[in-house]
């Protein structure tokens, strides 16, 4: 191996994580990393996440190494959020000049990245590229087509998605299969969350309630659906009880809506905090039903098979329809009853699991980092 032009023997590879649904994605590539020593891996968290319990909580209980680099963006407006992000991951990459930058999922932190590395002829690689949900009210559709265009390597979780990217005039050289990396921190974390006792604190039984989260603007930031979704609930929670952690923006707008009496005098329904990966796992695993507008909710949901109803129009992961146990119901309140009441009635679908979501997605991508690398640098 020749030394690099920055003197360094090893394949540096930049991580970047921003926002919760990361973390579980770069704590699989992170234990895939170390099986090579001809590895450097950092991380360099945007700080887009901050909260104790949406940012912290997840690097001790997946055993991430904690961020090299933190650059405490918090939030703000997409435009505001975004021009923070870049400029404070440029000042990093001239500092680090690593060979690679690696990006994950589709958030503002994703696409501000990339922009800055490929802006500094530093190779991008993207890991769960490919999905849409051709729905551009979506900030983070924007994001994943953005992304991908400029990505040196795709990695896909799934094979639709290379449909998708073949009609955006993607060349399919540096697309790969690969699966799913976030399954491959279900897989690893199921026995310690099996040991969980949220269940108990909770005042719930195995199958006999309901798990819900909400989290997406297009949901929770109007408040005709919103109060939809919530008298939907108030229906479904005299079947079983609801469970339903409260995402930070979702709270901040039941609160600016004025439906925090309405919620809290619904007796079946527990609201509780953002909870931890593992305590979340266990309660996905052991729902009757869950109902989401999450994206990685609808894949974790699916590797679990446990049923979930998707409080969306549309899906980026159609394998979690196709294969998995999720359907997609949108958000009209008799719609989310109907199915909801079916499910908890024990008419769910039969499920099964997407092709390559066998726990060594990340094994794949590090693999395939290190041969392209090595190759770029007997180019360069
Ligand atoms: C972001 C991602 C979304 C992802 C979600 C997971 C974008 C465009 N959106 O949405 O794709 O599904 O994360 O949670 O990148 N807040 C806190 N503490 C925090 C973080 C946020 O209080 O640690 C509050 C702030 O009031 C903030 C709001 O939540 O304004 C929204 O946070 P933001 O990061 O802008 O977007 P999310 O809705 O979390």
């Amino acid at each position: 191996m020749n030394d690099n032009q920055y003197g360094s023997m090893k394949l540096k590879i930049l991580n970047v994580v921003g926002a919760r649904p990361n973390f579980m994605k770069v704590a699989a590539l992170m234990d895939a990393y170390k099986k090579y020593h001809e590895i450097e891996a950092k991380i360099v968290h945007t700080g887009q996440h901050y909260d104790q319990k949406m940012s912290d909580t997840f690097f001790k209980e997946l055993g991430i190494p904690q961020p090299d680099v933190y650059l405490g963006v918090g939030s703000g407006n997409h435009g505001e959020q975004t021009g923070k992000i870049m400029i404070g991951f440029e000042r990093v990459l001239l500092a680090e000049r690593p060979d690679l930058v690696v990006v994950v999922g589709d958030v503002n932190s994703t696409i501000a990245c990339g922009l800055v590395a490929v802006k500094q002829g530093v190779k991008l690689a993207h890991v769960e590229a490919g999905l849409r949900s051709y729905d551009r009210g979506m900030p983070e559709e924007v994001n994943r087509i953005l992304t991908d265009q400029i990505s040196d390597y795709l990695f896909l979780s799934e094979k639709e998605a290379e449909k998708n990217l073949h009609k955006e005039g993607i060349s399919l050289e540096n697309v790969f299969f690969v699966g799913n990396v976030m399954i491959d921190t279900l897989y690893k974390h199921l026995p310690h969350a099996q040991k969980s006792n949220i269940l108990e604190q909770l005042a719930v039984k195995q199958k006999q309630y309901v798990l819900l989260t909400l989290h997406r603007p297009g949901n929770v930031d109007n408040i005709e659906t919103f109060t939809n979704i919530i008298s939907a609930m108030e229906v479904l929670e005299k079947t079983m009880p609801i469970i339903f952690p409260v995402h930070p923006r979702t709270k901040m707008r039941m609160e600016n809506f004025g439906l925090m009496d309405q919620v809290n005098g619904m007796t079946n329904l527990k609201l509780t905090e953002p909870l931890g990966y593992i305590e979340f796992l266990r309660l996905m695993q052991d729902a009757c039903l869950v109902l989401t507008d999450s994206g990685g909710i609808q894949e974790e949901t699916t590797a679990l098979k446990t049923p979930c109803l998707t409080l969306r129009e549309n899906t980026e992961r159609p394998s979690t329809v196709t294969f998995g146990s999720n359907q997609i119901v949108g958000v009209d309140r008799d719609r989310i009853i109907a199915e909801g009441q079916k499910v908890l009635a024990g008419k769910s679908k039969v499920s099964g699991a997407p092709e390559l979501w066998d726990g060594k997605a990340a094994d794949r991508v590090a693999e395939i980092l290190l041969e392209q690398g090595l190759k770029n640098r007997r180019q360069g």
